[in-house]
């Protein structure tokens, strides 16, 4: 019997001895539990109606009508993939009409989109930076621009998190060499936000590239921060985005000058060789921005409520819609997480390696897409359960 991915039923290799692969897998396996740091995959069903605080569906668009309505159409009407990749024949005017709309809600000259947010700056970094070039990189960086720097083989400067004396130092340190700075608009563990006018100064000064991960920014803050910031349409700064989180959907983009979007276009290989964004998933990001457009009041229900909870837990509120719970203890939180379910609220659970300073938290998103019934309910049993470990 083979082993589920979910951690159901042990199979058993009877009358075989393990393979050398077998029993590294097996050691790793068990150092992991030992650790208090196994993960396992839980699936949920339709009908599940524990109060989600866990996703990144931010303003809970995933299930809105027209997203689900356009995200239907156009597997009926494209079908259920773009069926190439971009530069075969995977570009549809579907993916233009998205493009076109990202770039004007986010006051960008132009969008190119991806994937996955996760191809989209595994791209932009691997496109712009090789042996020769330089990145100065925030401690705190999500995986994806961490995978894409090593995959650059750029030479790399890690600055402690928001830190812009730092990046004004590295930068410095270099002077001639072409340089991208990497910045989260918000921190997607820590939840606060990136010193983005400070660093774009730096950038500006020093001829650097700032290179701005929105995934928790756009949406949570209607356009985003760097258009917040007034730093929207520059040369010298490009944004990265996800599809995924606020807009409900799946894949990413990069905005930015159209001349750069032409270079990845030509030389990103997690843009050249892989198919176009689905359908389905485009017509529903393109649905999802245009009622984010329409509805700022999602976005106020989000600051309502992470500030209220924030001062609920006695934690600092965060600039996004997560807000990040320290525990004692990566048991703690598992054990946090476990009891929360069992009062039908699901949060998530950061735990060694997904937090770069080793602290285990939970992760509350203070989304507006539950009910205030639910909320509160919600609050209440966050209140107590955490109160007791905390
Ligand atoms: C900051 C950040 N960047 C990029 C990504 C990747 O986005 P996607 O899920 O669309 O691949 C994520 C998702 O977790 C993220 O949090």
């Amino acid at each position: 019997m083979s082993k589920a991915l979910d951690g159901s039923p042990e199979s058993t290799d009877r009358g075989r001895s393990k393979t050398r692969w077998e029993s590294w897998i097996a050691e790793a396996a068990t150092a992991r539990e030992a650790a208090g740091l196994t993960r396992r995959l839980r699936p949920r069903g339709p009908g599940d109606d524990t109060i989600d605080l866990a996703g990144n569906d931010y303003l809970g668009l995933s299930r809105h009508p027209d997203v689900r309505r356009a995200a239907a159409d156009a597997a009926l009407l494209w079908g259920g993939g773009a069926g190439a990749s971009r530069l075969v024949t995977g570009t549809l005017r579907l993916h233009q009409e998205l493009e076109h709309e990202l770039a004007d809600w986010l006051g960008q000259p132009t969008a190119l989109t991806f994937s996955t947010g996760y191809h989209a700056n595994l791209s932009v970094v691997g496109a712009l930076a090789d042996r020769s070039a330089h990145v100065v990189s925030d401690a705190h960086i999500h995986a994806s621009l961490i995978d894409a720097v090593r995959l650059s083989r750029a030479q790399l400067t890690v600055v402690p998190h928001n830190d812009v004396a730092a990046v004004r130092a590295a930068l410095a340190a270099r002077p001639g060499v072409r340089t991208l700075v990497l910045a989260e608009s918000i921190y997607s563990v820590l939840g606060d936000e990136a010193p983005l006018t400070e660093l774009a100064a730096a950038c500006a000064e020093h001829g650097a590239l700032l290179v701005v991960d929105e995934a928790h920014g756009v949406g949570v803050h209607g356009p985003g921060l760097v258009h917040r910031r007034g730093l929207a349409g520059r040369p010298d700064v490009l944004v990265t985005a996800t599809l995924s989180k606020s807009l409900g959907s799946q894949g990413g983009a990069v905005l930015g000058p159209g001349a750069v979007l032409d270079h990845l276009v030509n030389t990103a290989r997690p843009f050249i060789f892989d198919t176009g964004l689905a359908p389905a998933s485009t017509a529903a990001a393109l649905a999802a921005a245009r009622v984010a457009r329409s509805g700022p009041d999602l976005a106020d229900t989000i600051r309502a409520r992470v500030t209220a909870l924030a001062r609920a837990l006695g934690v600092a509120a965060p600039a996004g819609a997560v807000l990040s719970v320290p525990m004692p203890s990566p048991e703690a939180a598992v054990a946090a997480q476990a009891d929360l379910l069992a009062e039908g609220v699901r949060v998530g659970c950061f735990r060694p390696p997904s937090v770069p300073d080793g602290v285990s938290r939970l992760r509350v998103t203070a989304g507006a897409g539950v009910t205030e019934e639910a909320w509160e309910r919600a609050c209440k049993a966050i209140d107590t359960i955490v109160g007791e470990v905390r």
